[in-house]
């Protein structure tokens, strides 16, 4: 009662109360009406009771003739309902032209507004799915002379067995929609629109949603499977924020008797400052590909195809500027690469099943890299939790330090250790925990040798091992603290 009230509105209130009057005269009630003021008691309770319910009744019949006449005239509404396009909800025909009809509508500008770069303002638009599944032989495109403030919701779309395998199911792309190309003018033709609680099924086709040249686009809550090629592929524009969504090639809950061959990415980032947040990747050879910068991806859980087969959880293909910081994520089975890491920062981050981070070298420059505070399970087979593949000439900030693991090799940027006995010369030996192989940027070390006071210096520290050498044989302990940074 509260909710119809509010949603009523003042003077729709007010014709309601006086249809009920009208209606309780001529159904008799008057006697009840104009009795009930001097007859105090059950009775009058009685009548008001059944006069309020019948105002209750003519309320909520008005409120359905008010749903049914803005649901006639789109023109005043700005939902539009697909299955009021002829689109089948119920799967077995196409609606891809019915579903792109009533897109079409939706970018009919209702006013001069405009967003970022002169982008149509469309005013809330929404393509409501009516919780229906749609069966469609092509992508629903959006037309190219863009717009924003705009969303597809509620439903579900299956790409037909010809659906064409380089398309997506939604691309939101000026140059793939109707009408080709754009406005040479514009950089960005979507802005703020939103795909919401949809499940998309590429049927082994294509891939799921695809952002070109768009402005901050929200994916939430959206389940993406069956993908030929890509679950979500971003390119250029920047600011799609993809969260709680689920994606994956096959449906599985794990241990697949079919990974081994699976294909496809699942999220694919080619452009700058997105954000993937709480996502479960749950088949694919790679989990998230990433060749842009200052994207940030938090909460995902990777268990798309395990390293041990060839895949890969997170993919930074991004050279020389990644960018990219990565924190409570759960790499299940699945590493972390990263291509010649500059400014990349992992920490808080769970990896099981002897899942590690790999720096792979390109050129061979790490800089600015930050891999701290995870925790590491593996299985005893001596993985180590960070591990290079290829030759860093160049290192300079990178910090590998404070991780915990089980069952794996502790690799790190920084070490200490000691040793103790009776003789000239100490060597502490650190490569079995260092990253970089023969290099120790900095070195402090302490001599302790009890009553004696030996002359004692700095050896040697190549091959990563640190040698102090005394004067004069003694029975001592050095403590040595090792960094491979040089500052
Ligand atoms: C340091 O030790 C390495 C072997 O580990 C040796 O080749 C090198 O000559 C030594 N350098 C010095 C200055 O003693
Ligand atoms: C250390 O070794 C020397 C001989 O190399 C011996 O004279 C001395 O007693 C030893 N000291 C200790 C504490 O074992």
């Amino acid at each position: 009662m509260e909710a119809a009230g509010r949603r009523g509105g003042g003077g729709g209130f007010f014709l309601v109360v006086l249809a009920a009057l009208l209606l309780a005269l001529a159904s008799g009630a008057s006697a009840a009406w104009s009795h009930g003021a001097d007859a105090a008691g059950a009775g009058e309770r009685r009548y008001m009771d059944l006069a309020l319910r019948r105002v209750e009744s003519v309320r909520s019949s008005f409120g359905a003739r008010r749903d049914l006449a803005a649901t006639a005239s789109a023109s005043s509404s700005r939902v539009y309902h697909v299955t009021d396009y002829g689109a089948d909800p119920t799967g077995g025909a196409d609606a891809t032209a019915a579903i792109n009809k009533a897109i079409a509508d939706a970018f009919r500008r209702p006013s001069s507004a405009t967003m970022t770069g002169g982008i149509p303002d469309l005013g809330g638009a929404e393509i409501h799915l009516d919780g229906g599944t749609y069966l469609v032989k092509g992508p629903l495109t959006l037309p190219a002379s863009g717009g924003g403030n705009f969303k597809i919701h509620s439903g579900s779309l299956r790409a037909a067995d010809d659906f064409p395998t380089d398309r997506y199911l939604i691309e939101l792309s000026a140059k793939a929609g109707g009408g080709g190309g754009g406005s040479s003018s514009m950089s960005y033709y979507y802005e703020y629109v939103t795909l919401r609680d949809l499940m998309l099924d590429c049927s082994y086709r294509g891939g799921g949603v695809s952002v070109v040249d768009s402005l901050r686009v929200g994916i939430d809550n959206c389940y993406v499977v069956h993908f030929g090629t890509d679950g979500i592929a971003v390119s250029g524009g920047h600011e799609t924020y993809i969260r709680n969504s689920f994606l994956g090639q096959h449906m599985t809950a794990g241990g697949d008797p079919g990974e081994k061959s699976f294909t496809g990415t699942g999220i694919r980032l080619d452009g700058n400052d997105n954000s993937v947040a709480d996502v479960v990747v749950f088949s694919a050879e790679t989990g998230i590909m990433v060749t842009g910068g200052a994207n940030t991806i938090s909460g995902v859980h990777c268990y798309n195809k395990a390293t041990g087969y060839g895949g890969t959880g997170i993919y930074l293909k991004v050279p020389g500027l990644t960018q990219t910081w990565v924190s409570n994520c759960y790499m299940d089975y699945t590493s972390i690469v990263a291509e010649d890491p500059v400014l990349l920062h992992v920490s808080g981050s769970f990896f099981l099943g002897d899942a590690n981070v790999v720096l792979k070298a390109v050129n061979g420059v790490a800089k600015g890299v930050q891999i701290v505070g995870n925790l590491f399970n593996g299985r005893d087979k001596g993985v180590d939790i960070v591990q290079l593949d290829g030759k860093f000439a160049t290192v300079e900030q990178v910090y590998v330090q404070q991780n915990a693991a089980t069952g794996m090799t502790v690799r790190s940027t920084s070490a200490r250790g000691s040793v103790a006995g009776n003789g000239s010369l100490w060597t502490v030996d650190f490569s079995p925990v260092l990253l970089f192989p023969d290099r120790i940027g900095h070195v402090q070390y302490s001599l302790v040798a009890g009553d004696a006071f030996p002359g004692h210096t700095l050896r040697n520290v190549s091959s990563n091992q640190v040698v102090v050498a005394t004067d004069k044989a003694v029975s001592a302990t050095v403590h040595v603290l090792v960094d491979q940074n040089i500052s």
